[in-house]
């Protein structure tokens, strides 16, 4: 029976969905891109340089067989990346290069990690604290965290990506905060980025794609404390916000499964 209530949504290419061999193997990548985020959250210190976090982030991801599909992605009118990882620091929002910056007691920090392993692509992101961080900061990790998990809530057949977008931004512009409207979410799986799938953490529910079994695709919200306004830095890659304000940035893999969801970069 045709569903009225979502007449407005799209669907998928058939080509773009993941059998359930497909979804191990993604849920195999996905292991070892949380395994990147653990270590980091463990490790990171006053002191140390992202560019440090970077090589032990490499050195976990060869160690399990894994590459990453960051290094040297080259989308046009972007020069190759040059890192397996992104970490992004404070005002940085994505992107950020890892080199020569210091972490400092206070510093948020996100690790945004992106495994491949035999063919198969995951992605997850989670920003954390160096050391002791403002009341601010703690709650804006709070705010984005809970904003993903309102997302993936939300991300079930007979759902839209219009729907999981609403409910992010409902649930962060209710908390004062904004959220990020240049970058989305995005199909994932056979590559880092799957145009079949466009997932903005914004929207009009009961608008865009109708998820179905086999899509999967990464939700990530990302959230400024300030406004939504973002800034190119002239590396041509790290995304800092316009006003100066910290963000936070948290992302999962998902697969839409016949009775909801599963977490391909979670337990
Ligand atoms: N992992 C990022 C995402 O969530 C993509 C990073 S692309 C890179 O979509 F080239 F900057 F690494
Ligand atoms: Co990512
Ligand atoms: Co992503």
């Amino acid at each position: 029976m045709l569903n009225r209530r979502k007449n407005s949504a799209g669907k998928v290419e058939r080509t773009a969905l993941k059998t359930p061999e497909e979804i191990e193997k993604i849920y195999a990548a996905g292991r070892v891109a949380r395994k990147v985020i653990a270590l980091a959250q463990e490790i990171v210190q006053p002191g140390m340089t992202t560019g440090e976090l970077e090589d032990r982030a490499a050195q976990l991801i060869l160690e399990h067989g894994g590459t990453s599909p960051c290094l040297g992605y080259a989308p046009s009118g972007y020069p190759p990346y040059p890192a397996w990882t992104c970490i992004s620091v404070n005002e940085e929002i994505v992107h950020g290069i890892p080199g020569g910056r210091v972490f400092r007691d206070g510093d948020l920090v996100t690790m945004d990690c992106c495994v491949r392993l035999d063919g198969y692509v995951a992605d997850t992101a989670f920003t954390f604290g160096v050391g002791e961080i403002s009341p601010l900061a703690a709650n804006l990790l709070q705010v984005t965290s809970e904003a993903l998990y309102i997302g993936i809530g939300c991300a079930r057949p007979g759902n839209t990506t219009g729907d999981i977008g609403a409910a992010i931004q409902k649930f962060v512009e209710a908390n004062h905060y904004s959220v990020v409207r240049e970058l989305h979410g995005h199909g994932v799986g056979r590559e880092m980025h799957e145009n079949a799938i466009d997932l903005p953490n914004y929207g009009r529910p009961e608008t865009g794609l109708l998820l179905e079994p086999g899509m999967t695709f990464a939700i990530e919200p990302m959230v400024n404390a300030g406004r939504k306004e973002i800034k190119s830095l002239r590396d041509g890659w790290t995304i800092v916000t316009a006003d100066g304000s910290l963000s936070a940035h948290f992302e999962h893999t998902v697969a839409i499964t016949e009775g909801g969801v599963r977490i391909l970069t979670g337990p």
